[in-house]
């Protein structure tokens, strides 16, 4: 289907839409930039290919120097690793950063790891259940070992992981079984929106402080746990500078997103540049608005609508196909009420580009990524590459 939204060669005018659209340029700036500030310090990255879902930007990031990736779920790491060793370089290192624990799911990860000689595979743990499952799937098909256990503590978010007193009690249960404990994951997710720049280091110290906590409370049952992993694109500065995590996840970092652009940052840190967009085209026009052919099935809305790029209009929802361009409204002196501000709207035919709300339950709504070198006035196609996990929810 894609293949009929651009072709390699095409120039930018010739995208059909709406289309994900992917600024080479400014995405390996973004790329380079975190691989070059995580080899400045003795810490790993590891970045979250659940932003990204394709196996060809995994590979670029482990080319860049990342260890390997995170996935979320178990569909995601079977379509990474399928499509990777499908291009001829498999991904061989990948943390499944989220707790599984149907055992059917976990006879499937046991598959992967079978099917898979030269993969690392590391999972994330934060119940008895989870680990006794996970054991007893990995026994039946004899690879205890292979597996690498991550126990999840909750450092602020409210989601997954158990409080830090906790953790020893897992990481004993996780060797017991003879299963092979790797460390603890520390991931702060509502740490990473925070919009000042304090707040968020006031958040990722409180993390650190948690996560040497349940440190401590795995030492205490003789298990040695020299390894915690953790951070996101909002807050990976200041956790590295606490000193606690030597592995790093951070996933938006390579797109970012209208979201993530709100965030103040402190001096001294990478800034990211927006890589990502939604193509869209102006299909009709009424006397205060303009509707393009972008809605809610073209991208997410749950963190805030898109921002129009370089034009002063406002995007509202229009539904599941279209998009509402409105000039933005100002208030006048006075009590006079609103007025219009901001740029005229655009004519039927036009493009509009669109810097997603959020970068990744976006790339999940798209088949393909419309790669292109040059900028997005004059540049050209340079290649389409699959989202080759969409829709690996499971
Ligand atoms: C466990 C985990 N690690 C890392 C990330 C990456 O976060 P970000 O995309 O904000 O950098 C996420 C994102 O939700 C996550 O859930």
């Amino acid at each position: 289907v894609s293949a009929l939204l651009a072709r390699t060669g095409d120039p930018i005018a010739a995208i059909d839409t709406p289309a994900l659209v992917l600024d080479l340029d400014v995405f390996e700036r973004n790329l380079a930039s975190m691989a070059a500030w995580a080899a400045a310090r003795t810490i790993r990255l590891r970045p979250h290919a659940k932003a990204h879902k394709s196996a060809a930007i995994a590979q670029w990031q482990v080319a860049a120097g990342a260890i390997g990736v995170c996935v979320q779920k178990l569909s995601e790491a079977e379509a990474l690793i399928e499509a990777s060793c499908a291009s001829g370089s498999c991904l061989d290192d990948v943390y499944i950063s989220n707790e599984i624990v149907d055992p059917g799911k976990l006879a499937r990860l046991g598959h992967l790891v079978v099917g898979s000689p030269s993969l690392k595979l590391s999972v994330a743990v934060d119940s008895g259940l989870g680990i006794d499952r996970l054991a007893a799937a990995l026994t039946a098909v004899g690879c205890l070992e292979r597996v690498a256990v991550v126990v999840e503590i909750d450092v602020g978010q409210g989601r997954c992981g158990v409080q830090p007193t906790q953790a020893g009690g897992l990481a004993r249960q996780v060797v017991s079984h003879g299963l092979r404990f790797a460390g603890l994951q520390a991931y702060h997710g509502k740490a990473q929106h925070l919009r000042s720049a304090a707040e968020r280091e006031m958040a990722a110290r409180h993390a650190a402080q948690m996560a040497r906590a349940a440190q401590a409370s795995v030492t205490a049952v003789g298990v040695s746990c020299p390894f915690i992993t953790g951070g996101g694109t909002g807050t990976f500065y200041f956790d590295a500078a606490t000193g606690v995590f030597n592995e790093l996840q951070p996933g938006s970092y390579l797109f970012m997103d209208a979201d993530y652009e709100r965030n103040e940052l402190p001096s001294g840190v990478p800034r990211f540049e927006q890589s990502l967009f939604v193509k869209a085209q102006v299909i009709s026009r009424g006397v205060s608005h303009a509707v393009v052919d972008a809605g809610h099935k073209s991208h997410a809305i749950e963190s805030g609508m898109p921002r129009v790029l370089d034009r002063d209009l406002e995007f509202r929802t229009g539904g599941d196909e279209h998009g509402l361009l409105h000039p933005r409204l100002v208030e006048a002196p006075k009590g006079t009420g609103a007025v219009r501000a901001g740029d005229p709207l655009p004519q039927i035919g036009d493009a509009i580009w669109l810097v997603p709300g959020h970068c990744d339950p976006t790339v999940n709504l798209h088949n393909h990524y419309i790669c292109v070198r040059g900028g997005l006035d004059h540049g050209v196609v340079e290649r389409v590459i699959p989202v080759d996990a969409r829709g690996c929810s499971s």
